[in-house]
């Protein structure tokens, strides 16, 4: 029997014109963004994977939700639709809204985190690190050796190591470890998934020794798919039962909603524990906004309510991984260097692979990024050693063993014509990698530096040095 294709569960209701650019426009509008990807105009480009976070686009049902926005300060009534979604899916008892995923890592981390207390995590993400760093925490990664592996097929890569769990318990004592933050479908890794064993193995290690478990959620929806499809004993059960069932072992969540929930804004923190969540209403209310909002409009959270119900229907995840495997299947078959297996949200080159003539210290990731821009319009992001930024301490670079470019795919947005003429740019670049040079940072911000720094090519002359004038990516040249 032949195979036979699938297709988006979805059809096409409204468009959004896209500015074709050319070579020249787009070699001008790079030098001007310094060579961050970051900092380039939205109209400026063609395809966008710069991040799948509130990029998504919303259902006709969400956008009638929007409608029926209630927007009273207190009490309204969408809060109340979005804690009855929250409750039902993903099963916590207390719900306080964030107007974004780092509002409630900002919380989670304030009620918390005291001064030299170590927090371990399965990779780390950079806004959580950060606001477990400035709560006067340190971070530890006690993820499994293989996720800083990018050749490594591990099916379950965004696993926590055990003995390294253990071994923190041994060094610093129980009583030193806050929680630990545990990312479903692990970001910096690749988008890879944590195994339903392997959580029920943690949770239980870390409740042993009274230390909570919060998970960071913002892209559970796609690791519970992940289980169902590799994972023995979860075939035959639906997405949504697997969420509940990931989240029934955790004591609460951080939450960007911008993510899975299919909407353009919003998260929320949220926590079994009655105690703890009366102390994070008392800090929503100084920094977010009233505990029935906290910093969205009341429509937002109308959204987010019917998109958390649309996140677990089976025929919507398999579609947006799948258009994810697309895209990283292709490359691999052109012999482009990925990470393995390819993650729910987004295919991440190897910078390191890629350009072996550019040394790390020279940013090959961020070269590449700006590179593939020149090249096709196509924005993508550096998730190397610019987003590690440097050590609190020392005041070094950080340089991570991973060194990557992420190709991010928004949720219901782009078609496969689009993932094809993405897929060109990157092997065309791929054959001729000597044309790309390293880059110098010409500014550095303190915090999250991959956000706002700009660069120099270290030669003083262009990325694509040997494509000046040449006509590549015959696209929109
Ligand atoms: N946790 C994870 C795993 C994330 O990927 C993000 C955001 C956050 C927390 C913070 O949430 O942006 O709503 O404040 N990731 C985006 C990205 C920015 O592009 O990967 P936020």
């Amino acid at each position: 029997m032949t195979t036979r294709s699938w297709a988006e569960p979805y059809k096409i209701k409204m468009v959004e014109h896209l500015r074709m650019t050319t070579f020249a426009e787009r070699e001008r509008a790079i030098a001007e963004a310094g060579y961050n990807t970051f900092l380039l105009r939205s109209e400026d480009v063609y395809i966008d994977l710069l991040t799948d976070s509130g990029t998504a686009a919303m259902s006709d049902r969400q956008w009638a939700g929007l409608m029926v926005g209630d927007e009273a300060y207190a009490g309204s009534r969408n809060f109340y639709h979005l804690e009855d979604a929250v409750r039902r899916y993903y099963g916590y008892k207390n719900l306080i809204p964030t107007h974004q995923g780092r509002g409630a890592e900002h919380l989670l981390s304030q009620i918390c985190i005291k001064d030299g207390d170590v927090v371990p995590g399965n990779m780390y993400f950079t806004t959580t690190k950060l606001h477990q760093e400035l709560a006067g925490g340190r971070f530890r990664d006690v993820i499994i050796d293989e996720a800083h592996d990018p050749a490594s097929e591990h099916p379950f890569k965004g696993n926590v190591d055990l003995d390294k769990m253990r071994r923190l318990i041994e060094e610093v004592g129980a009583e030193r470890i806050p929680y630990l933050s545990l990312e479903t479908n692990v970001n910096m890794a690749g988008g890879q998934p944590c195994s339903m064993e392997n959580i029920k193995a943690v949770c239980a290690l870390c409740h042993e020794h009274g230390i909570n478990v919060f998970l960071d959620a913002t892209r559970a929806v796609e690791n519970s798919l992940f289980i169902k499809e590799r994972e023995d004993g979860y075939a035959d059960k639906t997405v949504e039962n697997i969420l509940l069932e990931i989240c029934s072992h955790t004591d609460g969540c951080t939450m960007s909603a911008k993510k899975d929930s299919l909407v353009n804004i919003g998260g929320f923190l949220a926590l079994n524990d009655d105690a703890l969540a009366e102390k994070a209403r008392n800090l929503v209310v100084i920094y977010e906004g009233l505990q029935t909002y906290g910093g969205m409009a009341g429509r937002d959270m109308e959204a987010m309510a019917i998109g958390i119900g649309e996140s677990v229907q089976f025929e919507h995840i398999h579609a947006r991984v799948g258009q994810v495997e697309y895209l990283g299947h292709k490359l691999i078959d052109a012999g482009v260097p990925v990470v393995r297996p390819i993650g729910g949200h987004g295919v991440f080159l190897d910078a390191q692979a890629f350009l072996p003539h550019v040394p790390r210290d020279q940013y090959p990731a961020q070269a590449l990024a700006a590179a593939l821009y020149v090249d096709s319009g196509v924005r993508s992001m550096e998730r190397g050693a610019v987003s590690a930024g440097r050590d609190p301490v020392t005041g070094e670079n950080i340089f991570p063993k991973l060194e990557l470019v992420r190709l991010t795919l928004p949720r219901r947005v782009y078609t496969q014509a689009h993932m094809d003429v993405t897929i060109e740019s990157i092997v065309s670049l791929f054959e001729h990698p000597e044309r790309i040079c390293g880059l110098r940072f010409d500014y550095e911000p303190e915090h999250l530096r991959f956000f706002q720094s700009r660069f120099k090519p270290v030669d003083g002359d262009l990325v694509l040095r040997a494509a000046k004038g040449e006509k590549v990516g015959a696209l929109h040249s």
